[in-house]
């Protein structure tokens, strides 16, 4: 493992339990980290949040969603709503992933500013950062070189978002903030194999081996290097910047260190106790060889994070065992 933190403490304005009573939209609050930063709120006694459904309201539509803020007028908004995926699913599906989530980030956004909402953070993802940029990933790179292809038009669209939080920001004063994450995982995960990201795939991958007593297949050589956050983690970052007016306008969330894909399987086969092979599939790609976000900005106000990834993996596991509804081909 290595660590891409090198800390120094910072001042913020901190306003911690004044904001218990605020009411709070967090969009997505069904997903993955929507529904961990409910819980994170929920657990530090926040009892005033709203969050609807896609079905319920469809963030795509502009006057659906202006028409909601306005009426519901909410002090804080948690922009967790987006078309997330893969590798596989974001290079298949190259308009929805730029368009929807566009569409999603600026009714959102746009709707907060003209209701005068004065909290707004935005998440983003890591991608954002330009493909051969130096490891770890500080802020400052955004915008310096160019994208990773396969995701690039989803990273647009994050960068975009990121933009108008900071134009917001810089124009109105506002407390716009963009938090970018590194890879995360937990519950509420996506098990789908072909739309998932990485680790929630290699769970799924090795808990069917296991019931089928077959190896287990994996993309690249297993030598690339990537960091892995628990979604409570990132609950704990969002609650942070929920209770404190951060002084910029982006910050990643990462652990600050990485394993191999490699050490990342064996992890996840001991955790599901798979005794079988592992076959490395070199014909497919690899990927980038490192992807390491630099989070110290953020660790330096006071954020860090406390699950580290075995102990991370199992809770996964137990999740996924009690809430999957797979049905492994025996
Ligand atoms: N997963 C990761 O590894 C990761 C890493 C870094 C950053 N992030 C960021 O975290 C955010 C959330 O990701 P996630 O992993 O929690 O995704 P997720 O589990 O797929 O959840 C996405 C949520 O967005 C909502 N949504 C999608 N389209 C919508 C629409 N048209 N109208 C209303 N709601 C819509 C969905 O609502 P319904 O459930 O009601 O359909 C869902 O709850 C994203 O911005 C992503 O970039 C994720």
């Amino acid at each position: 493992m290595s660590n891409g933190n090198n800390t120094t403490k910072h001042n913020i304005t901190t306003s911690s339990q004044q904001h218990i009573t605020d009411k709070v939209y967090i969009a997505g609050h069904r997903g993955m980290v929507g529904s961990s930063v409910w819980r994170a709120l929920q657990t530090k006694g926040y009892n005033n949040l709203i969050g609807k459904t896609s079905t319920e309201l469809d963030l795509r539509n502009q006057q659906a969603v202006t028409d909601f803020i306005k009426a519901e007028q909410p002090d804080v908004i948690i922009d967790a709503a987006a078309r997330v995926g893969g590798i596989l699913a974001n290079n298949n599906n190259p308009y929805p992933f730029l368009m929807e989530n566009l569409q999603i980030q600026n009714n959102l956004i746009d709707a907060a500013h003209k209701a005068d909402v004065q909290k707004f953070i935005f998440l983003g993802s890591s991608c954002i950062y330009p493909k051969f940029a130096p490891q770890p990933l500080k802020e400052a790179y955004l915008l310096t070189d160019s994208l990773e292809p396969t995701n690039q038009w989803y990273a647009i669209a994050k960068i975009a978002g990121v933009k108008a939080c900071e134009a917001i920001r810089k124009q109105y004063g506002k407390d716009f903030v963009s938090l970018m994450p590194t890879n995360l995982y937990g519950p509420n995960d996506n098990f789908d194999l072909m739309s998932s990201h990485v680790l929630p795939a290699m769970l799924r991958k090795f808990y069917e081996a296991k019931a089928n007593n077959t190896p287990v297949t994996l993309w690249g050589s297993g030598t690339p290097m990537r960091e892995f956050l628990y979604v409570d983690d990132l609950a704990q970052a969002v609650l942070f910047a929920v209770e404190n007016t951060l002084p910029e306008h982006l910050y990643n969330v990462g652990t600050g260190s990485d394993v191999t894909i490699k050490v990342l399987a064996e992890t996840i086969q001991n955790t599901v106790g798979h005794k079988g092979d592992i076959i490395w599939d070199s014909s497919k790609p690899d990927g980038t060889p490192r992807k390491l976000m630099d989070s110290s900005k953020l660790r330096s106000l006071g954020w860090e994070p406390k699950i580290g990834l075995e102990e991370g993996i199992s809770m996964a596991y137990e999740w996924f065992l009690k809430n999957n509804n797979l049905n492994p081909k025996k």
